[in-house]
């Protein structure tokens, strides 16, 4: 990778248009002079906590701490590395990029690996156009379009055809100027055992996927057999200076920027499987080509994404994949789900199969990490005897001892005991306590300064050790929703600051502005119990038990919160009510009820809400 000068960094800085750049992301307005504001664009939000000062060329987000300069905002926004930000930002605002010091060493390497994916780039191209317009190619059109896969797609992924031929892609190549060496090292042409000497194509009469780094460039190919008797039914590149399946991940080009936007990741084995996910409408799928998921792909995927969705085979090796997918996320801030595949199908054969919309909807179901894998004992489990019973107990400690007090653990014990028939109080005792609850006010280890701050997933994250379980959103709108997020943050915020937080539950309209009566019963507890809140909880409440002190570990580890936070978050717990009263006074209008509260009075005082929390991002951003 080439090391660009300092002074083509600042030459960058200079010259982006920070408007301009965040302009695509997100509607600006102006706030004052050399200060926009709007809706953030890295997490979901209705009053705009998020702010540009073009001149410094810096942006920060009040709602989800999100700040930096324009390389971050790139990086942030396209899933980019570093070197990746500053080649597209030098592109789109014109700056011609200068190599630091390269002696000819090293310049002669750049130019070399230039132009083995220039060779690579041309192949590509080539057995695309084969593909379309080659006679001997029709089958291999025939079969693509059998499968579901429309024109377009194959267009978008440069699916091509490999003549059959044994030299066509070499002669092209030498006339186009490349050597043999070159054709060897970019695994495109191979040397034959037998006669020595005499090289030729290694793809042929194959359907060829090209794969590409997260810049799009190609770095090799996988080939699929178009015959059964044509082994192996897959080809890829091998092993060389430019190709390392262990670090691929096909599709990864293409999906970047969508699974930055969503925050996930779907993840399939196979190349069919990415192009038929990318057909409906789910573009930030990437095939980890096989069963073996590699800490490289893991470390790739963390730069774009913190959640993975796995779309894996619902067969032995798939399932394997998932557990081995779980042991390489570990340790990364990466949350896990899993979507649920009727057996023996691959995400290319369901929507094949069931369509578009059966697809969608499984991924939308998919469960964390954790249930999956309780399922997958409980599944195996001897519920027949008191022994099996208690192996399973053995096996599903591990996986639940980790997970913070929360509705999905206490949902996980209590299927347990249904189908280990036992009471939930035994089943409850032999998997012992939740992590938060074991340590009731402490850390429960999130490393996430801004946690509480921010708007976590809540109880549906953790998987493994439950270390990530809160930073990642939730990959599609599902789960907790937002309401329900705001209202737990205010809560969290209230048990940091129990002075200010109690002077709000004060003013606080239980039945107005909380979604939940066990959000209610939450803010009741906290108005009596606000500096100490795990004291005086019912004993027959477990419910509010668990979330209160799911409050209390986010507050212990919320450090960087400030009572500003929590001023934010109350406003926009006030916004959220007032706009859902005006929505029932417009009902109430249109009904022709009497006597309902005036929708311009409201209005009135949205418009005041919505300009104290402007001013408080304001003030947030200036201290
Ligand atoms: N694979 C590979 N080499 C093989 C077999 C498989 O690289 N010899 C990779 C490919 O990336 C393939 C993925 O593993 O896409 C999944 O394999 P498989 O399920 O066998 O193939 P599908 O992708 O389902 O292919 P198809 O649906 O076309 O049969
Ligand atoms: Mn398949």
């Amino acid at each position: 990778m080439p090391r660009y000068t300092d002074d083509s960094k600042e030459k960058v800085r200079d010259a982006v248009d920070m408007i301009a750049l965040v302009s695509t992301r997100t509607e600006l307005r102006r706030a004052g002079v050399n200060s926009y504001f709007g809706r953030c664009p890295f997490h979901d939000e209705r009053t705009g906590s998020f702010h540009v000062r073009p001149e410094e060329k810096h942006y920060h987000c009040f709602g989800c701490q999100a700040s930096g300069d324009p390389f971050d905002f790139v990086m942030e926004s396209e899933g980019l590395d570093f070197v990746g930000a500053m080649e597209s930002l030098a592109g789109r605002f014109g700056v011609t990029l200068e190599v630091a010091d390269e002696d000819p060493q090293a310049r002669a390497r750049r130019e070399r690996r230039e132009r083995l994916h220039t060779l690579l780039d041309r192949a590509a191209a080539y057995y695309a156009r084969y593909l379309w317009e080659a006679a001997e190619a029709g089958e291999a059109r025939e079969y693509l379009a059998g499968r579901g896969l429309e024109e377009a797609t194959l267009k978008t992924y440069r699916v091509g055809y490999a003549p059959s031929a044994w030299d066509k892609l070499l002669l092209v190549a030498r006339q186009a100027g490349f050597s043999e060496d070159e054709l060897l090292a970019t695994g495109l042409a191979q040397r034959s055992k037998q006669q020595r000497g005499q090289i030729y194509d290694r793809f042929r009469g194959r359907i060829m996927f090209p794969l590409a780094d997260a810049r799009g460039r190609v770095v090799g190919f996988g080939a699929r057999a178009m015959r059964e008797n044509q082994p192996p039914k897959y080809l890829n590149t091998s092993e060389g200076e430019v190709f390392h399946k262990g670090s691929q991940l096909f599709g990864i080009d293409l999906a970047r920027r969508a699974a930055a936007r969503a925050g996930s990741v779907v993840l399939a084995e196979g190349y069919t499987d990415v192009l038929a996910l990318h057909q409906t409408g789910i573009e930030n799928a990437v095939g980890i080509m096989g069963t073996s998921f590699t800490d490289e792909q893991a470390a790739e995927l963390e730069r774009t994404a913190r959640t993975l969705v796995l779309a894996l085979d619902a067969d032995g090796a798939g399932q394997e994949a998932m557990l081995r997918a779980a042991r390489v996320a570990e340790g990364r801030k990466l949350e896990l789900r899993v979507v649920a595949l009727p057996a023996g199908l691959d995400p290319a054969d369901l929507v094949q199969r069931e369509g578009v919309e059966a697809m969608r909807e499984r991924i939308a179901r998919s469960v964390p990490f954790v249930e999956f894998h309780v399922e997958r004992v409980l599944a195996r489990a001897e519920v027949g005897s008191a022994e099996g019973k208690d192996r399973a107990l053995e096996e599903l400690r591990p996986l639940l001892g980790p997970l913070p007090a929360s509705v999905l653990r206490d949902e996980l014990v209590r299927r347990i005991a249904g189908r280990l028939d036992l009471s939930d109080q035994l089943a409850a005792s032999l998997l012992g306590e939740g992590a938060a609850v074991a340590l009731p006010g402490a850390s429960t280890g999130h490393a996430h300064a801004s946690a509480l701050a921010a708007a976590p997933s809540g109880p549906s994250g953790g998987f493994g050790s439950g270390r990530h379980a809160s930073v990642a959103p939730p990959p599609v709108p599902v789960a907790l929703d937002r309401r329900e997020r705001g209202e737990r943050t205010f809560l969290a915020l209230c048990v940091a600051f129990p002075r200010e937080g109690r002077a709000l539950l004060e003013e606080a309209d239980l039945a107005q502005h909380f979604s939940s009566d066990l959000a209610r019963r939450a803010a009741a507890h906290l108005l009596a119990h606000a500096a100490a809140p795990l004291d005086g909880l019912p004993d027959d409440d477990p419910e509010l038990a668990t979330y209160v002190s799911e409050l209390d570990a986010r507050a212990a580890r919320g450090g960087s919160a400030r009572p500003g936070n929590l001023e934010h978050a109350w406003l926009t717990l006030e916004l959220a009510r007032l706009e859902r009263a005006i929505e029932r006074a417009r009902h109430a209008a249109g009904a022709g009820t009497e006597g309902a509260p005036s929708i311009s009075s409201l209005s009135a005082e949205r418009e005041q809400v919505r300009t104290r929390l402007r001013h408080l991002s304001g003030r947030l951003q200036s201290a």
